[in-house]
């Protein structure tokens, strides 16, 4: 028997942001997946594939990050944008995605995916081998109003009235491929970078909003990460601009040792292990949270108009389940390409709820990636577009974005061990919005049912639930089987006002509502 207790207290805004989604010019994420061009058989709008643009919406990844990664390393802007036929064929080396890529997916194509999906665009400049005159440039072309040679241009390709791209990343996991950089020489390059970005609308009232979005560290990495982030603050911290508005943390679930452990085939000890993985997230995010916040706390406010009190935002711009060996290569799938079970669907849960939890600390999260590529939520094969266990999650889970997190507590037994530590049986998460209180309930045991009893601080009345559950733990929906896994109506929680109780399925995620 598992208890949990939900109170009243509200505990922190959950900001829609942390539901967000990253593309890349990686594998068959963009070509294919997001891409197929106007001339192709398949259904498309302008170019981009209508069923992917369908499904996207239905989700509404409130950011999108593009276009990369490590890809925006390498990328030039200026080659995606103009008439399609005149743009250049470039090779994408791109974690051995080894392929041509013909730039047919540019600015304009991308600003276009945003918009039919409702996502405000998250663009990341090459810190490795553009340039900031380039960055400058791609920021006056995409933000500023036209009646200026770059802005005019930007009209000439088809949109005259600017994009208004707020978030810009400047750099990305510069402590690896991004330039195998030391805090300290990230930071002097972050300052060139960040001190030439331009204004738009003036410094007053009507100021756009821009994000600058700094490098944090390589979260699967212990001390290095530590060190990172110590050394990137110290370094900020010696002059008190340029500002830095969030920092970029990246993990992933790796799971790669095990070469019989197989995405949609693995024992008990895997499923354990790859929750227990996920699960080091949370540990990651409260760690880097204190060592922002002490480092800000030396941060004196500067004297003069600009002072303000020093913030910085923690985001996770890359989270998910890897799978397989190293770049996932030798499957006879494009590069990363990786199906989903339902132990990827539980992680998700589980991760998703830890960030939730910690909505005071993390403020955005982008799942890696959304099409094709690592632990994705539509995978796309020929003329088929497959929606992942892990697209509904996100969906099921969407009364969260702007609600209130409600205090909890939770009794439950050990399921299982992982090699860091144990497994419960059960994990919830609840928030209040608008009078209706959503209840997320995991049950991480790959194998045995659970009753929860729910006690709520007032009476509150039942008024529907779904839950996602599949007939084996390695289920994955595919071409010959596409709704193998789909959330179907929960079975009604038994119970009145303030105590009710949960039948919960082996390896599943239910999410009941009540109205308070
Ligand atoms: O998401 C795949 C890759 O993982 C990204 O390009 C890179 O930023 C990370 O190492």
């Amino acid at each position: 028997m598992n208890h949990i207790k939900i109170s009243n207290s509200r505990e922190g805004y959950i900001s829609p942001a942390l539901h967000s989604q990253f593309i890349e010019h990686l594998g068959s994420c963009i070509h294919d997946g997001i891409w197929v061009g106007e001339d192709s058989p398949i259904r498309n709008i302008h170019g981009l594939r209508a069923d992917v643009v369908e499904a996207l919406s239905r989700l509404a990844p409130p950011v999108l990050r593009w276009p990369g990664g490590c890809f925006a390393d390498t990328y030039h802007w200026r080659q995606g944008i103009g008439p399609r036929d005149l743009r250049p064929i470039r090779y994408n080396g791109n974690f051995g995605t080894n392929q041509p890529d013909n730039n047919q997916f540019g600015t304009h194509e991308f600003m276009e995916l945003c918009r039919l999906i409702g996502a405000k665009p998250w663009l990341n400049i090459n810190l490795l081998s553009g340039t900031v005159q380039e960055m400058v440039e791609w920021m006056e072309y995409c933000n500023r109003e036209t009646g200026y040679a770059l802005s005019d241009e930007r009209a000439t390709n088809g949109d005259p009235e600017p994009f208004g791209v707020e978030y810009w990343g400047i750099g990305n996991e510069s402590w690896a491929g991004g330039g195998n950089m030391t805090p300290a020489l990230y930071v002097q390059e972050y300052r060139r970078y960040a001190s030439s970005v331009p204004h738009f609308g003036g410094f007053g009232p009507g100021a756009k909003p821009i994000h600058l979005v700094g490098v944090g560290p390589d979260g699967n990495k212990p001390e290095e990460r530590v060190a990172w982030t110590r050394g990137v603050m110290e370094e900020m911290a010696k002059f008190r601009r340029p500002q830095m508005d969030a920092y970029d943390l990246h993990f992933y679930n790796w799971n790669i040792s095990h070469p019989e452990d197989k995405v949609d085939d693995f024992n008990e000890a895997g499923w354990y292990r790859v929750i227990d993985g996920a699960l080091e997230l949370e540990e990651v995010l409260c760690e880097q949270y204190d060592l922002i916040q002490e480092a800000l706390a030396q941060i004196s406010v500067a004297p003069g108009p600009f002072g303000r009190k020093p913030k910085l935002d923690l985001i996770v711009g890359e989270w998910g389940n890897w799978h397989g060996g190293f770049m996932g290569m030798g499957s006879g799938k494009p590069a990363l390409w990786q199906q989903c079970s339902m132990r990827d669907a539980v992680t998700s849960a589980i991760s998703l709820d830890l960030f939730h939890r910690n909505c005071d600390k993390v403020s955005m999260a982008c799942a890696a990636q959304a099409v094709n590529v690592l632990n994705s939520v539509l995978l796309t094969d020929g003329e088929h577009t497959i929606l992942t266990p892990h697209f509904y999650v996100y969906e099921m889970y969407k009364p969260h974005r702007g609600a209130e997190k409600l205090g909890i507590e939770v009794e439950s037994s050990v399921a299982g061990y992982g090699d860091r530590g144990e497994v419960r049986s059960v994990y919830a998460f609840a928030s209040e919005k608008d009078g209706v209180v959503t209840l997320n309930l995991v049950n991480a045991s790959m194998t045995e049912a659970q009753t929860a009893v729910l006690d709520f601080d007032d009476a509150l009345s039942y008024l529907s639930g779904q839950v996602l559950e599949a007939d084996m733990p390695t289920a994955c929906n595919d071409v010959e089987n596409p709704e193998r896994v789909v959330p179907k109506p929960a079975a009604a929680p038994r119970g009145e006002g303030k105590t009710w109780t949960a039948a919960l399925p082996a390896a599943s995620i239910t999410v009941l509502q009540f109205q308070k």
